[in-house]
């Protein structure tokens, strides 16, 4: 299979979403609470990708939803993994039917794009980090990101997501989960690169547009993000698997993200802590001063007062 034709259905798994949409195949309900770290990404109010909760300020997606690439980019070409604008993304958090109304919605206020590469579709993994942090109201939790997960045999895990349940079928408003097949190295290296991905299959089903940026777990672990498929949805084989990027690959890049974002802010609120300072001195210098001038003038006056009285009392005589 050529770049191109990959690249072409990778496309579709998230923007077409945008447009139309899709959800996981043949998966069931999610339980209440069972992927408290799951979120709805959002564009314009609507559901695009999906994510999951790093923590209260940041979430984990798929760089095919949020940053521009050298193909398809919306800005000029030559734009390669530049973030687009991220006013017109949102998050929705801590519900497993997701609405259009903005119940549970916060806003994003940085895209972070990995070096993501479109031809060989590898480093489709961002973190966005939110305009305030999830209120701590017990209705999410964050995810465990996995740092050591390896493919060198078989296993089950379980994909999530509110996409397409069948190539022409609507998103889903409800939260999907269906077990896959995670294929091992050998299998997936014939098709794919295990560096970045994690392939794997499904019996009649599988992830479809509007699942990008969800997680596939192992053990309650995220191990992958949702990232490309092979073939249409619903089809997840040997020969055409679902694809996900391989989260302890970039795990250090995600957890680095974070510590210099917070970082930067630390030194920002800082700075505008020594700002305050700066300005309440200046403030106590300057009413320092005006009691100063207007005891000078109180003085003056009594001053001018005392001289007029003499000179009356003088004049009286
Ligand atoms: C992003 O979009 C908002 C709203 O449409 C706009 O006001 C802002 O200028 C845009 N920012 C950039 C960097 O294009
Ligand atoms: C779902 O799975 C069943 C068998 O378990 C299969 O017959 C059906 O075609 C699948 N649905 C889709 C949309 O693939």
């Amino acid at each position: 299979m050529d770049a191109f034709h990959i690249f072409a259905f990778a496309f579709s798994l998230c923007f077409v979403s945008v447009f139309a949409s899709t959800r996981i195949v043949n998966g069931t309900d999610a339980l209440e609470g069972e992927f408290p770290f799951a979120v709805s990404l959002r564009h314009n109010s609507r559901h695009t990708c999906g994510g999951t909760i790093l923590n209260e300020k940041y979430i984990l997606s798929a760089a095919h939803c949020v940053c521009n690439d050298k193909r398809y980019g919306f800005e000029p070409f030559g734009w390669l993994f530049s973030p687009r604008n991220s006013s017109a993304y949102s998050i929705q958090y801590g519900l497993n039917e997701i609405t259009t109304e903005a119940t549970n919605v916060v806003n994003v206020k940085k895209i972070n794009c990995h070096n993501f590469d479109s031809d060989k579709l590898i480093f489709d993994c961002a973190v966005l980090e939110l305009e305030s942090p999830l209120p701590d109201d017990g209705s999410w939790k964050p995810v465990t990101i996995s740092k050591d997960f390896d493919t060198k045999s078989p296993q089950t895990g379980i994909i999530i997501g509110w996409g397409k349940t069948a190539q022409d079928a609507p998103l889903s408003r409800k939260l999907q989960k269906l077990q896959v097949d995670i294929f091992d190295d050998e299998t997936c290296a014939a098709a794919m690169d295990n560096t970045h991905h994690i392939c794997f299959g499904a019996m009649n089903g599988g992830a479809c547009n509007g699942d990008s940026g969800t997680a596939l777990l192992v053990d309650n672990q995220q191990v992958g993000i949702a990232s490309f498929i092979t073939n249409k949805c619903g089809i997840a084989t040997k020969k055409h698997p679902n694809v996900y990027s391989r989260v302890p690959t970039y795990f250090d890049w995600i957890s680095n993200i974070m510590a210099r974002q917070d970082k930067e802010e630390k030194q920002d609120e800082e700075a505008r802590r020594q700002q305050e300072k700066q300005d309440e001195e200046a403030r106590r210098q300057q009413e320092k001063q005006d009691e100063e001038a207007r005891r000078q003038q109180e003085k003056q006056d009594e001053e001018a007062k005392r001289q007029q009285k003499k000179q009356d009392e003088e004049a009286r005589r």
